[in-house]
């Protein structure tokens, strides 16, 4: 089976992409090739950062690996939190506080609209691909649902009423961002 590191420690990350690549491939997290080290995101865009952990990993470990970045585009905000998603609600990103910013700046807004973009970069060979996956939907008015991670309770994806948090795991998978840049993923890698 080919090794390939998914470069990152995020435990829910790891179980999603596992549950849609699992078989193929045997995958490594960035503890298990050791480094421990904070990769750089100091691009200020999605893809650039996914492009730049990847990079940092296949030129530091010489590994094949691939790295994602997402980040929540919600309309009213001019397409905020963005590249800022992980740290919105303050520099010890946690999840109560970035969704409670989120809530607090669309409280006098009508426009609830909203996507979560996932940017996949993938370095195999020495070669460099990207795989993209949007979600559009909506922010709920409060924090719904014990499931998923980050900003799932409020977040209703669109033609559903539940929030990815009141989803199981299956069915965000099969709708989510990540799960349709992983997609494009397997496909890539099956070829
Ligand atoms: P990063 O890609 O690990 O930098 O994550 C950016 C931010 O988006 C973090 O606050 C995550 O918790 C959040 N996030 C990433 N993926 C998801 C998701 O699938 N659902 C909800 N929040 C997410």
């Amino acid at each position: 089976m080919r090794r390939i590191v998914f470069a990152t420690n995020n435990a829910n990350k790891i179980r999603e992409v596992k549950a849609s690549l699992g078989d193929q491939y045997e995958f490594l997290s960035l503890a298990d090739i050791g480094c421990t080290e904070e990769i750089p995101e100091t691009t200020n865009t999605i893809p650039g950062n996914a492009k730049q952990k990847a990079q940092y990993v296949n030129h530091n470990y010489q590994y094949n690996c691939f790295s994602e970045d997402t980040g929540l585009e919600v309309g009213a905000l001019d397409g905020a939190p963005g590249v800022h998603t992980a740290y919105y609600g303050g520099p010890e990103r946690d999840a109560q506080k970035n969704m409670a910013k989120v809530l607090h700046e669309l409280s006098a807004k009508d426009d609830r609209s909203a996507q979560f973009r996932t940017v996949i970069a993938l370095i195999i060979d020495g070669e460099e691909h990207l795989f993209e996956g949007i979600v559009r939907g909506r922010i709920a008015d409060a924090p719904r649902g014990n499931g998923g991670f980050g900003y799932d309770p409020i977040f209703i994806p669109e033609g559903h009423a539940t929030t990815f948090a009141e989803m199981n795991a299956e069915d965000k998978n099969a709708i989510s961002h990540r799960g349709r840049a992983v997609a494009k993923l397997q496909a890539f890698l099956q070829q």
